[in-house]
C-alpha cells in the first residue's frame, strides 16, 4: 500500500494546471473558492480536479446529485494551503506512518506531521468562515476519517481520494 502512495506521489511531480483543468476549476467554483483552491501548491490542485473529476463520473452513472460534492472534492484538501508538503515530504510520512504503525502522528507540534494528519479539521475551519454548510464542512472534517463507514457520499470521497 505504501509503496503504491509513494509512486502515486512520483506521478505528480510534473503536474501541472492545463487550460483544460482551469476550465474545470471556474466551471465548478465560485470566485472565492477558486482563490482558496489556487492557493494550493500545483500538485494538490491537480490531485484535487482529479479527485472532482473521478466524483464526478460516478455520481452521473449512479444519478447522485454532485453539485455540492464537486466542490466537497474540489476543496477537501484546502487545509494544506498554510503548510505545504513536498512529494519528498510526503513520502517519507507516508513511510514513517506505515513504519510507526501511525504513532508519529503524536509529534503534532511539528507543522508538517500536524498537517498531514489534521488537514480535515484545519480544512473545515478555514471553510468555516465562507458560510458552509454543517454538512460540507462534516465531508471535509472526515475524509480520512475510517471510523466512519456507513456515509455513502464520505465513501465515494474516499474512494476517489484513494485513487488519486
Ligand atoms: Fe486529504
Ligand atoms: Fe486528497
Amino acid at each position: 500500500m505504501f509503496l503504491y502512495r509513494v509512486k502515486q506521489f512520483l506521478w505528480y511531480l510534473n503536474g501541472k494546471i492545463t487550460e483544460k483543468d482551469l476550465k474545470y476549476i471556474e466551471s465548478k467554483l465560485n470566485n472565492n473558492e477558486i482563490i482558496l483552491f489556487r492557493k494550493l501548491a500545483i500538485n494538490e490542485q491537480k490531485h484535487c480536479i482529479n479527485v472532482a473529476m473521478d466524483l464526478e463520473k460516478i455520481c452521473c452513472s449512479k444519478k447522485i446529485n454532485s453539485y455540492e460534492l464537486i466542490k466537497v472534492a474540489l476543496l477537501h484538501d484546502i487545509g494544506k494551503i498554510d503548510v505545504r508538503l513536498s512529494i519528498i515530504d510526503k513520502s517519507i510520512l507516508v513511510i514513517l506512518d506505515y513504519l510507526s504503525k501511525g504513532r508519529i502522528r503524536k509529534f503534532n507540534s511539528i507543522n508538517k506531521i500536524n498537517v498531514y494528519y489534521n488537514h480535515g479539521e484545519k480544512g473545515a475551519n478555514i471553510l468555516k468562515k465562507y458560510g458552509y454548510n454543517e454538512r460540507f464542512l462534516y465531508l471535509i472534517r472526515n475524509h480520512h476519517n475510517s471510523n466512519i463507514k456507513e456515509d455513502e457520499e464520505l465513501n465515494l470521497i474516499k474512494y476517489c481520494d484513494n485513487k488519486n
